[in-house]
């Protein structure tokens, strides 16, 4: 393609108009993230501890397809949300389904649960999950069009020990990867008391012409849902809510003693959390306890805030039945990766590479290289962590790529040591050197290294 075939664009957002350099025609789509090397050690870590805290709590790995029917977001996370109405990638198939790649995970694992008929196995049920999710947002800082989520599910169970447990999960996974976390709680009751509740807060808006100054959504909001006002992002309608009624003065004894019992156990665990009137959460499911997460000493607007959670949760009483399944309680939590990752970057927090103990091999001649591959494979099975670059031939290099990787020890067979039924033993660090029995390598590496192998 030629240069003057290149088109203009229109940025649909900025409605500018911009011609594409030759490198943008196949650069990734925004929003979009590609996973460098350099990154991978801060997926790792948190990845590690995700899995690490979810197998000690008895929560069991699962996994569910990326594109799903519509119908079951429409359904449960609610067509009026905006992550339905707004920021789907829902498109028509080859099939003529209807389709779209997930915006979120509950709906899918609630799927499953019903699918595979998990209200038979011992209850509660309770689901790790983790894995990408689409939403056509705006893209910025922590806000992806693709990002990954860490999700834990718990079905089954009513009790709010349930709840807690999963706040406890996430506060833990926050505090051991150095991240100060406050907790954002509160209860949005049942339907009854948020029947009772909804009146209460359209009278108050009703009043002194506030209804007139909600930005456009919010009007749409009044009359299809009006709880909905309180999550609102806009200054303006953040401010005309500032002496809204409160939930938690409408809820009926069951919730309020359910929510009081959450609290007291969170007191317990010494869990820091701030009670948040207003916290209502934009998706359709919840029912009683709904919480966020967020970085303390985080100096940001409230807007901000709300756009920069590290995680979100609560309980969803009546969804597997919406969907099609017995009544079952259930709860869980959903947390942001990349935001966990901008997190640690940002304070700086130390990752400890664990790089200790990797030993080098390297080789010299024809006959160095066959016998260093076949040591590769014996260390390894050893269980040694080594490392090697068998593709290069100068010792000058190789001993350079043991110093970037910081090896513990080289281990070099030449021609002479061939002959002589030897290797090499350099130790990195100190840079001396000693000759030692070939047959003896292994015993002389455990010596060295006493058992902390991997
Ligand atoms: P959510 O609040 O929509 O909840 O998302 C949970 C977390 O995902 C957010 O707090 C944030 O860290 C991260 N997140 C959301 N959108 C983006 C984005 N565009 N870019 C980067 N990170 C993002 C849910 O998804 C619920 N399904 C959680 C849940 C599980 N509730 C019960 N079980």
């Amino acid at each position: 393609m030629s240069r003057k075939s290149i088109k203009k664009i229109v940025d649909k957002e900025t409605k500018k108009e911009f011609k594409p350099k030759r490198s943008d025609k196949y650069s990734r789509l925004r929003g979009m993230k590609d996973i460098l090397f350099d990154e991978y050690k801060y997926w790792d870590l948190v990845v590690k501890k995700a899995t690490d805290l979810s197998t000690i709590y008895g929560f069991n790995h699962i996994d569910t397809p990326i594109l799903e029917k519509l119908d079951l977001f429409e359904r449960s996370t609610g067509k009026e949300t905006d992550i339905v109405s707004k920021e789907m990638y829902a498109f028509i198939d080859k099939s003529g389904d209807r389709v779209a790649l997930r915006p979120e995970a509950t709906p899918g694992l609630v799927r499953a649960y019903i699918e595979h008929g998990m209200f038979n196995l011992p209850q509660p049920v309770k689901m790790f999950w983790l894995g990408p999710l689409f939403r056509h947002e705006k893209p910025q800082s922590g806000r992806l069009r693709q990002f990954f989520q860490y999700d834990l599910e718990m079905f089954g169970d009513s009790s709010p020990v349930a709840d807690v447990q999963l706040i406890l999960i996430a506060y833990n996974f926050f505090s051991e990867l150095q991240i100060d976390a406050q907790i954002q709680i509160n209860s949005i009751g049942c339907k009854e008391c948020r029947a009772e509740y909804s009146k209460k807060l359209v009278e108050y808006y009703k009043e002194r012409g506030k209804r007139a100054k909600l930005c456009v959504d919010c009007k749409k909001r009044f009359t299809k849902n009006p709880m909905r006002l309180l999550d609102c992002k806009e200054p303006v309608c953040q401010q005309i809510r500032e002496d809204a009624p409160q939930i938690v003065d409408s809820l009926c004894d069951s919730c309020r003693e359910h929510f009081i019992k959450v609290l007291e156990y969170l007191d317990e665990l010494d869990i820091p959390y701030n009670l948040n009137p207003f916290l209502v959460r934009g998706l359709d499911y919840y029912n009683r306890t709904v919480f966020e997460v967020f970085a303390v000493n985080d100096e940001e607007s409230e807007t901000d805030k709300r756009q920069s959670a590290l995680g979100g949760g609560g309980r969803y009483d009546e969804l597997v039945e919406l969907m099609g399944g017995r009544p079952t309680p259930a709860c869980g939590f959903g947390i942001g990766i990349e935001r966990v990752i901008n997190k640690i970057k940002e304070k700086n927090i130390p990752i400890k590479e664990d790089r200790d103990n990797y030993i080098f091999i390297a080789q010299l001649g024809e006959q160095g290289k066959r016998k260093a591959f076949m040591l590769f494979e014996e260390l390894r099975k050893a269980g040694f962590k080594v490392r090697q670059s068998f593709t290069k031939d100068s010792l000058k290099v190789q001993l350079e790529e043991a110093d970037r990787i910081v090896a513990k020890y080289t281990l070099i067979l030449g021609q002479k040591e061939l002959l002589d039924g030897t290797i090499i033993l350099r130790d990195m660090e100190s840079g001396t050197q000693e000759v030692v029995d070939y047959k003896k390598i292994i015993f002389e590496l455990n010596k060295r290294i006493e058992g902390n192998k991997n």
